[in-house]
């Protein structure tokens, strides 16, 4: 069914074609315009918003998890139906970037396969727990901050359907951070056990939040080319130094405090510095080996096969409308 819907990847061109393609594009990337799917792009350039794009689909399908288990647990029906709201949003981000990895040549069916074979890569936080309620707001004032500030500057991507499909997710992901910030707020102005609960989740996220923006800069060997291309247009280092001064302002507010005493603000650098991270821990998740990975991916391949009846009865239905499609168009010529 997927299939279907690929944009065709471009046929061999002769040298000269391709002369004039490498052309374009570098006019395109030095205006700071957009490359769309039928344009020229080099090789690398698709491979690497291939990568980058399907691994930013499957964070957000895989980061339904940690919410979706508290769904049947939220302490009222109103925050049992912000949650649910929150996690379809997530369902949906995951569709819109699903939707613009297939423009560079690849089926939905191939990256989802992917996925569940545990061949490609998604977020490392998500391999973290969600141990109590207050994760709810922890994840949502950190992890959805910590995208948004990751996701903003991607809405001016170079890639057209990626930058367009971030305008709408980053609309939806301030609504995210908000509502676990008031999740917070709430229980840090409550008894002193849930404002500890609410402190106890803030310390377990902070730190994998800190880390979604990725290695440091140093250790990040593609993000150079991807700047120069106008995918990525911060460091990882400097869009981290700017999240944890929006959190510094943030936790005085809900009355909290980040399990970090070295965050300080460099006045000759003009930047917010933080403690040092477990780049190993990092590495360690990221390699399959965090806390849940094996249950994330077991949930999803459960998940794909739960669905597998829906995808069939699409496939048919579609079927079944070309055939009809086809049927009346051979009326009309014939008439
Ligand atoms: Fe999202
Ligand atoms: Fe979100």
């Amino acid at each position: 069914m997927a299939a279907q819907n690929l944009q065709s990847v471009p046929a061999e061109l002769t040298p000269e074609e391709d002369a004039a393609g490498q052309a374009h594009f570098d006019r395109i990337i030095a205006e700071d315009s957009r490359i769309e799917p039928r344009d020229w792009m080099p090789a690398a350039y698709r491979k690497t918003l291939l990568r980058q794009v399907s691994q930013h689909a499957h964070s957000e399908i895989i980061g339904m998890q940690p919410e979706a288990n508290w769904i049947s647990r939220a302490p009222s029906l109103k925050r049992k139906a912000i949650l649910m709201a929150k996690v379809q949003d997530e369902a949906g981000h995951g569709l819109y970037l699903y939707s613009a990895a297939e423009t560079l040549g690849q089926s939905r069916d191939k990256m989802m396969d992917d996925l569940i074979a545990g061949k490609a890569r998604y977020s490392s936080i998500f391999n973290y727990p969600a141990l109590t309620w207050a994760d709810m707001g922890a994840i949502g004032w950190l992890v959805d901050g910590a995208a948004i500030c990751n996701q903003v500057p991607l809405c001016r991507a170079s890639y057209g359907p990626y930058g367009r499909a971030m305008v709408r997710i980053c609309k939806e992901e301030s609504f995210h951070q908000r509502q676990g910030f008031e999740i917070l707020l709430e229980l840090s102005n409550g008894t002193p056990e849930q404002k500890q609960m609410a402190q106890d989740a803030v310390n377990r996220w902070y730190a994998p939040a800190l880390m979604m923006f990725g290695p440091p800069d140093d250790d990040s060997p593609n993000s150079k080319q991807s700047m120069a291309w106008n995918i990525k247009r911060f460091s990882n280092d400097e869009l981290r130094s700017r999240f944890v001064g929006m959190m510094v302002e943030q936790v005085r507010v809900l009355g909290l405090t980040l399990p970090d005493d070295q965050i300080r603000f460099n006045e000759d650098t003009r930047k917010w510095e933080h403690g040092p991270l477990d780049w190993d821990e990092f590495h360690e998740v990221l390699a399959g080996r965090g806390p849940c990975n094996a249950q994330r991916l077991e949930r999803r391949r459960a998940a794909h096969d739960d669905g597998a009846w829906v995808r069939e009865a699409a496939a048919a239905y579609a079927d079944k409308q070309r055939a009809k499609q086809s049927a009346k168009q051979q009326k009309e010529y014939a008439a």
